[in-house]
């Protein structure tokens, strides 16, 4: 596996690949690798000649320093990862001037709307944020396919809407939330749950299916209802918000409408560990 540590190794490096009429697929994550990540690159493998994967712990998206500092970083751990799972060819691990050579600042973006729904509510800046860091990245892999977890289902439809927007060559695929054996959406943060917060957090998918079950068949303040009092009986979590969306603009619904098409998110925390999930209604 090649490592490359500036954004000159990369494109040369993406320069030869693309002589060679290679095909790239580009997952690029902030590390903390973990098998979700491996679902990404198991995707781009088998659509591409090429997987590339980046490791950036991208300032502008946090909107809190301290949630920044506490993220974890072992990049020896995470190449070790990377070499093992044998999915990935190069791995891109720019140095914060890579991607921003004058200011370590984001760029403002409108994503028609939905950068103001539920995590854009919840953490002012971030999509402007996300945003800047993979147009970036997107100008510098140069990649034909991008994949990107359906966990962040708000960030997912954000980027397809930045390459349609700004017209860039690559397209962008959702792959499916891979799931904890007692069915938690995975996520670097799991580790810092308890065994038995790891245990008594599966309530979050728990909870979604049960919505799925509802869907159609009661109303959504019902729905509303039996969701918070869920999560009001359990001891250490607290709902941060439960939504019912329009799959397309993300806009909280509160009637189904024929015809359009539907995902629950939740946000909970588990003592201080924000989990978030999602699910499609059918
Ligand atoms: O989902 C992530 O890990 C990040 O938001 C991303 C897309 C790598 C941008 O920093």
């Amino acid at each position: 596996m090649e490592i490359l540590k500036s954004k000159k190794t990369l494109e040369d490096y993406v320069e030869r690949q693309k002589e060679m009429g290679k095909r790239i697929g580009f997952a690029p994550t902030m590390g903390a690798l973990h098998k979700g990540h491996l679902s990404l690159y198991e995707a781009a493998r088998k659509e591409n000649d090429l997987v590339i994967s980046s490791i950036f712990v991208n300032p502008t998206q946090f909107n809190n320093s301290l949630d920044l500092e506490k993220y974890p970083r072992n990049i020896q751990k995470d190449l070790d990862f990377l070499q093992n799972s044998g999915w990935v060819d190069a791995v891109y691990i720019p140095e914060v001037t890579d991607l921003y050579p004058e200011k370590t600042e984001s760029k403002p973006y409108q994503f028609d709307g939905l950068e103001n729904e539920m995590e854009g509510a919840a953490r002012p800046g971030h999509f402007d944020g996300v945003g800047t860091v993979v147009e970036t990245l997107f100008r510098q892999v140069k990649p034909n396919n991008a994949y990107f977890g359906e966990k962040d289902f708000q960030q997912l439809a954000i980027i397809r809407n930045l390459a349609a927007q700004l017209k860039l060559p690559v397209k962008i695929h959702g792959v499916e939330i891979y799931r904890e054996e007692n069915g938690l959406a995975m996520s670097s943060r799991n580790e810092r749950l308890s065994p038995p917060e790891r245990e008594a957090a599966k309530i979050i998918y728990e909870t979604l299916q049960k919505v799925n079950s509802w869907f159609r068949v009661i109303t959504i303040p019902e729905i509303q209802k039996r969701v918070s009092d869920i999560f009001a009986n359990e001891p250490g979590m607290t709902m941060e918000y439960f939504k019912i969306a329009d799959e397309e603009t993300l806009k909280e619904t509160d009637f189904f409408y024929k015809d359009r098409n539907y995902r629950a998110f939740i946000v909970v925390n588990v003592s201080d560990v924000r989990l978030i999930d999602n699910l499609h209604l059918d």
